[in-house]
């Protein structure tokens, strides 16, 4: 928390790197360890990766002050809270502490905290710079019950000459439809491989993390475009490191700290698939059953193995996803069950056979 504070309080001259500049707590000599989440989340609109059409529209209002209410929606780990605090540090400066009220799920939101709270800090006086407006910060926003989303209808309205919205969301659906209308609507969408292993590298580097190659590509796999994702598991999985001799944060010790199935074991059973192999698939299957998985584990990672997959033909491929698709279905509907599993191995290779009966492989 006093990195939040220290950081709070930053000029806005400062550095993107001075967050990460400052003394290393990641090392494994047992030191307490401060989450790299918070440590290394960007200060600045500059220093946030990805989703760049959305960041540009925020720079621009950063630039000129004109802020409206805004709504910020898309998957977890993308960067919606850090821009919205990005944004209200850059448009008020050393105002920024008294000049935003943040409230996120953790608060009570309910109709009184929007009549009372939301109120009385739009009706405060604060100095600010010219132009700029106060900004109330309501952090995941879709949490808000319907009533409390009506309340603030009216409230947005009454304050708008001294005070802006920002709501921030994963579903902008479940926003009721009169504050959509009463924002504009900024989307986030999942950060690719490229983006987060920019972010990772220099954490790295930071941090001295020793690492492979294959440990990173693990981290990106098992992150699904997801950056918390990504350095929450580079974190655990060097600490792992850091507390064995000579540790490298390798794929090995990232499906450890992950404990997600081994994407190598479900290749496997995917390669056997492929081979109309249905013994060596099955038996894999079962070994990956008796470690203790979900079927909702094994299923993700069959997915994603096989989305990722670079030598089946694409008909097969299509073919394969399609069958992974209905059976997570059925898993997700609570038919977790090895049958299941078996049963889409079957499936999948069926389809082989029945390709090497018309020739066509
Ligand atoms: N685009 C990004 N660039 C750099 N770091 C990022 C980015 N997105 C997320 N992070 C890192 O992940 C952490 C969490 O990000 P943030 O709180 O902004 O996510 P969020 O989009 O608000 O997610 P949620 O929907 O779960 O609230 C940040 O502290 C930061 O370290
Ligand atoms: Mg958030």
């Amino acid at each position: 928390m006093e990195i939040d504070k220290e950081n709070n309080t930053n000029e806005l001259t400062n550095k993107p790197s001075d967050a990460t500049s400052s003394k290393s707590t990641g090392g494994g000599d047992g030191a307490y360890q401060v989450p790299w989440i918070e440590k290394y989340r960007p200060q600045l609109l500059q220093d946030i990766v990805g989703n760049e059409e959305t960041l540009i529209r925020l720079q621009a209002i950063a630039r000129d002050g004109n802020l409206p209410n805004l709504i910020l929606c898309g998957p977890p780990g993308t960067g919606k809270t850090t821009s919205v605090h990005a944004l209200a540090r850059e448009l008020l400066g050393k105002s920024y502490k008294d000049g935003v009220l943040e409230l996120n799920a953790s608060d009570a939101r309910g109709i009184d905290v929007v009549r009372n709270r939301i109120k009385s800090f739009a009706m405060n006086k604060v100095t600010l710079p010219p132009g700029r407006h106060k900004i109330i910060i309501l952090d995941e926003a879709d949490s808000m019950t319907t009533a409390a989303q009506q309340a603030l209808r009216r409230t947005m309205e009454i304050y708008s000459n001294s005070t802006r919205f920002c709501l921030a969301c994963n579903v902008s659906t479940k926003i009721i439809e009169a504050i959509q209308s009463r924002a504009a609507i900024l989307r986030y969408t999942r950060l690719t491989h490229e983006q987060i292993l920019s972010n990772l590298l220099k954490v790295c580097q930071s941090e001295k993390v020793p690492y492979t190659e294959d440990g990173l590509e693990a981290i990106l796999f098992t992150a699904e475009g997801d950056m918390r994702h990504a350095l929450n598991n580079l974190q655990a999985a060097n600490s792992l490191a850091q507390s064995k001799p000579g540790g490298m944060v390798n794929q090995k010790m990232v499906f450890q700290v992950c404990d997600q199935p081994h994407p190598t074991i479900v290749r496997a059973i995917v390669d056997a698939c492929d081979t109309g192999n249905l013994e060596v698939a099955l038996a894999e299957l079962q070994k990956l059953w008796n470690s203790g998985y979900a079927a909702s584990d094994i299923i993700g990672t069959i997915f994603k193995v096989c989305k990722a997959h670079n030598t089946l033909p694409e008909g097969k491929k299509l073919e394969y996803l399609r069958e992974i698709g209905f059976t997570h279905m059925r898993i997700s509907n609570g038919v977790n069950t090895l049958l299941q599993l078996m049963g889409l191995v079957s499936r999948m290779t069926q389809m082989t056979m029945a390709l090497q009966e018309k020739g066509k492989v």
